[in-house]
């Protein structure tokens, strides 16, 4: 009897357990289920992935970093201006992080160009222009000493380029030099910069965005090329065919050559066309993707879908200017970090299965307070004036389960 009464207590009591643990779960779920889009959803929420686990204390991934979690897929790159280099919370978070990085500004034509000196050195500096690296220094001998790698951003742009570069005089406002002189001007920097950049830091330039942002179908030419852009009408439309031949040409064997542009999934069959030739010659080996997204972007059909689009046409990808604009609110920051999940969820899924042939992942800055879009909030940390603290869009990136990988 005794025993019988044991046995009925005992299975009435995991009977009852059994009932609160699925209570429990049922709570998670319906909390989950509360996480309501503030910042214009444009379509249903459709979860695309499992749902989320709750947080265990300490939390794992605070003792991983994301370089170290992608070591087998991707590099994770952040651009860094000048200005960073003085904070060791800064550059110690970067070092453990990162192992890539890109120059904000410091690299670009505006600053390499020594346009001073091709006036005054004129007419020696007519085909041959002065170029001068002073604003690489602290930032390349930092990447020295943390062994991350440098892609070089960018040789070609529309923009942050002095007008003078393609005048007569080398002063603003000068008639325009001819298409021949032009393109000597374009080789002799090419050859300047990359034989500098392998003579001085010998191997750290794994890429160069040899071109930026030359694909406007909305103010293009009939093939969907900016034509508002001084290499378009010094050169021709065919100035970006000469840019990569030369940038061939200079570079060291093993390092790649990228066009670079923003909102690619809008204009990837112009982008596709423009660079036929070039891809045919041998003379790029791929596409970056900038990818200044935001809480309404569908990463799944823009990122994913148009990495896969350029994987099939024969293009390496890069992700090369990321950031994911979101409201200052809790909602806000919890819809960021999601499509952070999906995002390098989605790549790294495609990574694995041959689908997208990705080579690094790159974020636009580090912390919030030195985004060019601050008022967004778009990056992986914010900064409290002495200190780094990683935002749920860091536990995004880095797949945490607690986080559910959903689109909107
Ligand atoms: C473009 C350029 C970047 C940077 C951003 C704005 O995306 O490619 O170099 O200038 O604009 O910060």
């Amino acid at each position: 009897m005794k025993r019988l009464i044991r046995t009925v207590l005992f299975v009435g009591f995991v009977f009852a357990m059994l009932l609160v643990l699925a209570s429990c779960g049922k709570k998670d779920d319906a909390k989950n289920e509360t996480v309501t889009p503030t910042a214009a959803p444009t379509e249903t929420p459709t979860p695309t992935e499992v749902p989320a686990t709750p947080t265990p204390t300490p939390n794992p991934l605070d003792e991983m970093t994301l370089k170290d979690l992608y070591k087998d897929d991707f590099k994770i790159g952040v651009a860094i201006p000048n200005s960073l280099y003085a904070s060791k919370a800064v550059t110690e978070e970067i070092a453990a992080n990162f192992n890539s990085m890109t120059f904000e500004n410091e690299s670009k034509p505006d600053q390499i160009l020594d346009i001073k000196g091709c006036q005054s050195g004129l007419p020696d500096t007519y085909t041959e222009p002065k170029v001068k690296f002073d604003s690489i220094k602290r930032g390349m001998e930092y990447a020295k000493e943390n062994g991350i790698a440098v892609r070089f951003h960018t040789l070609l742009w529309y923009q942050q380029t002095p007008e003078g570069f393609f005048t007569e005089d080398y002063q603003k406002g000068s008639p325009k030099v001819s298409r021949e002189v032009m393109l000597k001007r374009m080789e002799s920097y090419i050859r300047q910069v990359m034989t500098y950049m392998e003579e001085t830091y010998p191997g750290m330039v794994y890429c160069y965005d040899v071109v930026n942002e030359a694909v406007n179908p909305g103010e293009g030419d009939p093939d969907g090329l900016r034509a508002k852009s001084f290499w378009y009408e010094v050169v021709g439309p065919d100035f970006m065919n000469y840019a990569f031949e030369y940038a061939r040409k200079y570079a060291p064997e093993g390092v790649d050559l990228y066009y670079n542009d923003y909102n690619c999934y809008s204009k990837s069959n112009q982008i596709l066309k423009v660079l036929e030739p070039i891809l045919a010659a041998g003379n790029i080996d791929g596409i970056g993707m900038q990818c200044h997204l935001s809480t309404s972007t569908s990463v799944a059909r823009e990122v994913i879908g148009t990495a896969k689009t350029f994987t099939k046409a024969g293009f390496k990808v890069q992700i090369t200017e990321l950031d994911i604009g979101t409201t200052n609110t809790d909602n806000g920051f919890e819809i960021q970090a999601m499509k952070y999940k999906v995002l390098f969820q989605g790549v790294q899924k495609g990574k694995r299965d041959g689908s997208i042939d990705i080579d690094c992942i790159t974020v636009w800055g580090i912390h919030d307070s030195v985004s060019w879009r601050g008022d967004e909030y778009p990056l992986l940390y914010k900064w409290n004036g002495y200190k780094m603290t990683k935002k749920k869009a860091w536990y995004g990136a880095m797949q945490d389960p607690a986080i559910r990988a959903m689109e909107f």
